[in-house]
């Protein structure tokens, strides 16, 4: 059997934590006194930090220096911290471990692929952590998705062709990243968002070990 390189995004696909940066970016943008509602933060899904404060100043139209930029991101991340500091394994989304566990009964190589500066934490506070070859995060990449960068480098980490690995992805820019880097590319959610993947599943109950077999043997 083939080897692949299956990658995985982490905040909205693997746990539960997309709704945790949500609260944590509509305090800080309501209290700057602009809107901030789910059509906001599905721009903001998967795109770094940083880039996710400056749009958020540039809708409403806002300009700060840059100690108070980096003290909104500061605190962005200390109300973030906050919730996944009570995190357990019960926030691990439905399925993946039933997914991530098929795999590796498979012989596939897995990868996390993720925005995120606290990725390798949260992955060991659900204990997770042991299931993946490679782990890329926010500390590894320059580019903020939709750029392929943390894609491309979680593929070169596992020694597989980025046409060989196939990328679970909840955003629109890390599907935008996936499809970038020439991938496999998985929507997990909602398929009027994610048309761009090449297949969407509203979740991982749906991904049948059929349908796994068949990503390896194509
Ligand atoms: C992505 C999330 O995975 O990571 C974004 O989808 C988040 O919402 C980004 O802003 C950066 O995360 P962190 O933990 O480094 O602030
Ligand atoms: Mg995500």
């Amino acid at each position: 059997m083939k080897t692949k390189g299956f990658i995985f995004d982490l905040d909205g696909v693997i746990v539960d934590t997309a709704k945790y940066h949500f609260l944590a970016w509509k305090k800080l943008a309501n209290q700057l006194g602009i809107d901030f509602t789910e059509h906001e933060n599905e721009q903001l899904k998967g795109v770094s930090r940083v880039r996710s404060l400056e749009k958020i100043l540039s809708w409403g139209n806002k300009t700060i220096s840059q100690t108070q930029f980096s003290e909104l991101m500061e605190a962005k991340n200390n109300d973030y911290l906050q919730y996944i500091s009570a995190m357990d394994t019960q926030e691990i989304l439905p399925d993946v471990p039933r997914v991530l566990n098929t795999l590796k009964g498979l012989e596939q190589s897995i990868a996390l692929g993720s925005a995120s500066k606290n990725a390798r934490a949260i992955l060991e506070r659900v204990n997770l952590k042991h299931h993946f070859n490679a782990i890329v995060d926010g500390n590894d990449v320059s580019k903020a998705k939709p750029d392929p960068e943390v894609f491309i480098i979680a593929a070169k980490l596992l020694n597989v062709n980025p046409e060989d690995c196939v990328v679970f992805e909840d955003s629109v820019a890390g599907v935008k990243a996936a499809n970038a880097a020439n991938m496999v590319s998985i929507g997990i959610g909602n398929s009027a968002i994610l048309g761009h993947a090449k297949h969407v599943f509203n979740d991982f109950t749906e991904i049948s070990n059929a349908f796994i077999d068949s990503l390896i043997s194509k």
